[in-house]
């Protein structure tokens, strides 16, 4: 990659000349504040409960449940090591299908009756590893997030049912297969029955004891392919209230139907066209600069335009919704945009501009949300490539009012106490540091488990590690 590696960028001197050369403006601080003052230790009020500080885990799948949808031992182990991670806000610990037929892959969790002790048992095993290392539950805040995954549904692998779409889309559909598999138009009343599946799935995540639910519209699932809906007819599609439909029946069964259980929405505030290559060539955009499919786009699907996101936090904020978490476009079509990468996974592709730019921008969107809805609670996403120089641009921008919690993704899976060091003023241990290596998206893309394979001991030791390595020698040669 022809951009400077973060790790010589080792004094905030060079960093900041950095952002200047690339026009870049990212909240910065050169010092990291310790002790109770700290802007990255202050507590967050929501619902009559304190958060105790502003880390937050984001959900992050290990493609490791059992085919029945249940953890298995890796599963639990991720979530206590979220729960030893010292961040006191767990974002829905993974994604966790409605049904069957809406499962990313067969290893996915799957909430139903039959599954709802194990699910209770994980957050019951993340907290009480929160208790034995922190000593204090009272200030965790532990959701569950809901999902169905739309057209990027695989609950049997290898793609061997018809894609569930929102709409026909002219390069998405050959990215599912379509051809082979065939597809399927949600009808209408099917999205009705979705929309029951969910508000079930939030009657059992409350009996689960989970502090809130994220009714999931990111990433190019369900939720969020219908927020460009914008040629769908009938009930889900055409105008911004019927695109939002899904959203509002959903928060008003919970509503009704639940007791004290929260609710929060992951969304992907900005979206791209998708960009095609592989893992030795520049993504190159695939629309030729007319995309009418990107929520949060502009009619090119390659700039942000955040008038319907903003549209989108006052409805939430109307729904009394205050909990949201920001992210971007989708791992499948946009990487670089969603999870900004020294090195792309075996199925994306070289990245087409610095990574500091897709992080700044995930990061100024969601400013420029926080300023329009100052009262609700804003997990940021994305700064995992800051590596050394994540907990200096978090703390700066907590500090500004920029968001209000900082979400963890890939550096939670390498470093996964690395909240605990922040807040306790010791310097980071540089040899856990996630240098953005994507192994654990090219594992499950290539249907392993997924893990931090080249820094978590763990997942140094399993045989799946020498088969990454043999596959990345392959695509490396072919
Ligand atoms: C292995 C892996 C699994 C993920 N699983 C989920 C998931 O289940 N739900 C979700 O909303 N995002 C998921 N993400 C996206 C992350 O939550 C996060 O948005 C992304 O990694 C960018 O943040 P980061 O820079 O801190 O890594 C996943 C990412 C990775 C790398
Ligand atoms: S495999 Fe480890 S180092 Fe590589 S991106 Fe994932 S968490 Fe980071």
């Amino acid at each position: 990659m022809p951009y400077p590696k973060i790790s010589s960028l080792n004094t905030s001197k060079k960093l900041a000349a950095r952002l200047a050369a690339l026009n870049l403006e990212l909240p910065l601080d050169a010092e990291m504040v310790a002790g109770d003052s700290a802007p990255l230790a202050q507590t967050l009020d929501w619902q009559n409960k304190l958060i105790g500080n502003r880390f937050a885990i984001l959900p992050m799948e290990g493609w490791d449940g059992t085919l029945a949808g249940q953890p298995s031992e890796l599963t639990i182990r991720r979530w206590r090591r979220f729960g030893e991670s010292g961040a006191k806000l767990i974002w829905g610990g993974e994604a966790v299908a409605v049904r069957g037929e809406g499962r990313a892959n067969p290893h996915q969790l799957l909430i139903n009756d039959a599954n709802l002790t194990a699910l209770e048992g994980l957050r019951d095993e993340l907290e009480k590893t929160h208790m034995r290392r922190f000593g204090c539950v009272d200030d965790l805040l532990v959701g569950l997030q809901l999902t169905h995954s739309g057209r990027f549904s695989n609950p049997d692998f290898n793609r061997q049912r018809a894609a569930p779409l929102v709409y026909r889309h002219p390069h998405l559909d050959a990215l599912v297969n379509v051809q082979k598999t065939g597809f399927h138009v949600l009808t209408d009343s099917e999205i009705y029955y979705l929309i029951d599946d969910f508000i079930q799935a939030a009657v059992l995540a409350e009996k689960a004891g989970f502090g809130f639910v994220d009714i999931k519209h990111c990433h190019g699932y369900f939720g969020h392919e219908l927020l460009s809906a914008y040629d769908r007819p009938g009930d889900f599609g055409g105008s911004f209230e019927n695109r939002t439909r899904f959203l509002r029946e959903i928060v008003k069964g919970i509503q009704n139907t639940t007791h004290e259980i929260g609710i929060g929405v992951r969304l992907s505030v900005f979206d791209f066209c998708p960009f095609m290559g592989n893992s030795h060539e520049v993504g190159v955009p695939q629309a030729d600069g007319d995309y009418p499919f990107g929520f949060g786009a502009d009619a090119t699907g390659s700039q942000v335009d955040l008038t319907e996101p903003l549209q989108f936090i006052d409805l939430l904020s109307d729904l009394g919704i205050r909990l949201v978490c920001t992210t971007a476009g989708s791992p499948y079509y946009c990487p670089h945009i969603q999870r900004p990468a020294q090195y792309p996974p075996s199925d994306g592709y070289q990245a087409p501009e610095d990574p500091l730019v897709g992080v700044t921008r995930q990061i100024n969107a969601t400013s420029v949300l926080k300023q329009r809805c100052p009262d609700l609670i804003f997990v940021g996403s994305g700064y995992s490539y800051l590596q050394e120089w994540l907990p200096h641009v978090g703390q700066a921008a907590v500090r500004a009012n920029h968001v209000d919690a900082i979400g963890l993704g890939r550096m939670a899976l390498a470093y996964h106490d690395l909240p605990a060091d922040v807040l306790a003023g010791k310097p980071l241990r540089r040899r856990n540091i996630c240098r953005t290596f994507s192994d654990c998206t090219t594992a499950p893309r290539q249907g392993l488990v997924s893990g931090c394979f080249p820094l978590d001991p763990l997942y140094k030791k399993m045989p799946e590690r020498k088969q990454l390595i043999d596959l990345k020698r392959g695509i490396k040669k072919s």
